[in-house]
């Protein structure tokens, strides 16, 4: 059994591992997405076939299972919409995973990716014994982005020079990390 639990909840949010079955409604989110996820996510240059994001969703599956990386599927509870998607990675960096998010366009500005953000930061410190620390990193331009992790407690650990993989990045990066003791502390 995965180390991170299938369903999340917080607020108007909640956050359902990914499954191959949700392929139609990714896609829809993506492809009405499109030209904001092209501007900064290196993986939606294209949009991608069914057959493609089922493949993506099935690879998630098993990197869930095998405890390398935990992708959920981003609900709205008041539509019962799929509204975005957000993750955690410790692929590369164990000791610090690393938190991701996307939120379909016409659901922006309403919170969600800090609802996100703020599960997967909780969900690491309660289900990751090993993990001190998780980060956020995003592109210097990527402004919405990088308005996330400071209202969550995370502060800026750096800058770094990133592969420049999207149209509207500079190749500039911030690194936000949020301690387990900081976190803790403000749960209370
Ligand atoms: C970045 C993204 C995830 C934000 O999602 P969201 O649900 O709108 O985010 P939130 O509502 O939780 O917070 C966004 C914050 O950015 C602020 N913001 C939005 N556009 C901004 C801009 N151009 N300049 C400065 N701040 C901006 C919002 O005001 C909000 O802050 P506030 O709550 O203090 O008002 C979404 O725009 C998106 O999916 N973009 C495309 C993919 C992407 O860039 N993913 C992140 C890659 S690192």
């Amino acid at each position: 059994m995965a180390l991170l639990p299938e369903t999340l909840q917080d607020g108007q949010l909640e956050l359902r591992r990914w499954r191959p079955a949700f392929v139609d409604d990714m896609l829809s989110a993506v492809t009405l997405s499109f030209a904001d996820l092209e501007l900064w996510m290196p993986w939606a240059q294209s949009v991608p076939s069914a057959q493609e994001l089922r493949g993506v969703l099935s690879e998630g599956q098993t990197a869930f299972d095998g405890d390398r990386e935990w992708n959920y599927a981003l609900f709205e509870r008041i539509s019962g919409e799929l509204v975005g998607s957000a993750g955690l990675h410790r692929d590369e960096d164990p000791d610090c995973p690393e938190i991701g998010y996307w939120v379909r366009s016409d659901r922006t500005g309403r919170g969600y990716a800090t609802t996100a953000a703020r599960t997967l930061a909780g969900a690491a410190f309660a289900y990751l014994a090993d993990v001190g620390r998780v980060k956020i990193r995003m592109d210097q331009a990527n402004l919405a982005s990088a308005a996330v992790p400071p209202k969550l407690g995370f502060e800026l650990f750096g800058e770094e020079n990133r592969e420049i993989a999207a149209r509207g990045q500079t190749g500039q990066g911030f690194v936000w990390v949020l301690d387990r003791a900081k976190w803790t502390a403000a749960a209370g």
